[in-house]
């Protein structure tokens, strides 16, 4: 896994170039709750001149469903398996960036796919960071189920060993989003 190390002696400009050059495969935003994927994931498509999708809008678009009703009418295991196929036909019909929800790359099959066929980019965030974020909004069904800052601690705990797989982490930092798209294009670039 690269970690980011920011190159300020750099054209920003030059990096994205030869992303845009080189960079054939999909790039795909992985991370928990709150680190800020799809917000991140737009703006970078945008940057890039690719195209942005988010999982999660494409799960509720197949099910015709919100994904909390997803969860509470079927369950955690129905969405996760809807989750690994959607996921799996985005990699075929996107070559641009990906927002995942943050349990997608948990899935051994999912990440396994996301390895092989995309640069899978880790969101990192301190945890008070995410629950000052995640407070924003009530529609993410896990953090319903208790107090948001242990599930959040519990959960970064648990999936940051397949986080770490991504062959690229960010730090995302306490501040606007667009650092943390500065930070992936250095990142990529890095790797290239
Ligand atoms: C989940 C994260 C959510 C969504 C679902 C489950 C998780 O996506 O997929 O609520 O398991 O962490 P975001 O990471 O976009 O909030």
């Amino acid at each position: 896994m690269t970690e980011h190390t920011a190159i300020n002696h750099e054209d920003i400009g030059t990096a994205i170039a030869r992303i845009t050059r080189s960079v054939r495969k999909p790039i795909v935003l992985v991370g928990l709750m709150g680190v800020g994927k799809s917000t991140v994931g737009r703006r970078l498509a945008g940057i890039l001149g690719r195209d942005f999708v988010d999982a999660d809008d494409a799960i509720e678009e197949a099910a015709q469903r919100k994904v909390s009703e997803i969860f509470e009418e079927f369950g955690e295991e129905y969405f996760r398996a809807g989750e690994r196929r959607v996921i799996a036909r985005l990699m075929d019909e996107h070559s641009g960036v990906i927002a995942t929800g943050g349990g997608a790359f948990v899935d051994d099959e999912t990440r396994a796919l996301i390895l092989e066929n995309a640069i899978a980019v880790w969101i990192d965030c301190d945890i008070d960071t995410l629950v000052e974020r995640t407070s924003r909004r009530n529609t993410r069904p896990l953090l319903r189920t208790g107090d948001p800052k242990e599930i959040l601690s519990r959960l970064y705990a648990e999936r940051e060993p397949y986080y770490s797989q991504a062959q690229v982490r960010v730090e995302s930092v306490d501040g606007p989003h667009h650092d943390t798209v500065r930070r992936i294009i250095e990142a990529i670039d890095q790797c290239l």
